[in-house]
């Protein structure tokens, strides 16, 4: 799948502006973008650490993928998003091993990047995504 660093986690939180103090005050990092993905119900929050970034998931509706998430199991980490140079063709592979997809062709994410999800059935309830600059 050549996959080449963890591009982001993903953590579910209730409210960005109050976990940001968190991530800025205690860890030290820096948020560098914040950004509503319409699509997918949530406003984002990003930070840097290296070659991984740190993508704080908020709701902004009740029937939100994370609402529902954060209701099911709390808030937490919500997905580990791995670089690829092409989601296609490794949705494709992963597709042609006997994963379950939740995308079955890339769609837009946060930043621009074409995104692609594997399902948490498939990946040891890992909620697993895939991303292309
Ligand atoms: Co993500």
């Amino acid at each position: 799948m050549n996959l080449t660093h963890i591009e982001h986690i993903g953590i579910a939180v209730k409210n960005i502006e109050e976990a940001k103090k968190y991530y800025e005050n205690i860890l030290g990092l820096k948020c560098y973008a914040t950004e509503e993905v319409k699509e997918q119900k949530v406003r984002t929050a990003f930070f840097r650490i290296g070659q991984t970034k740190i993508e704080l998931l908020e709701a902004i509706s009740d029937d939100s993928p994370i609402a529902k998430f954060i209701k099911k199991r709390g808030t937490g980490i919500h997905h580990i998003a791995f670089a690829t140079d092409n989601v296609n063709l490794s949705l494709l592979e992963a597709e042609e091993k006997g994963v379950k997809l939740i995308d079955k062709k890339a769609r837009r994410g946060a930043e621009g990047l074409k995104i692609g999800f594997l399902h948490p059935k498939s990946t040891l309830g890992v909620l697993t995504e895939l991303c292309e600059k």
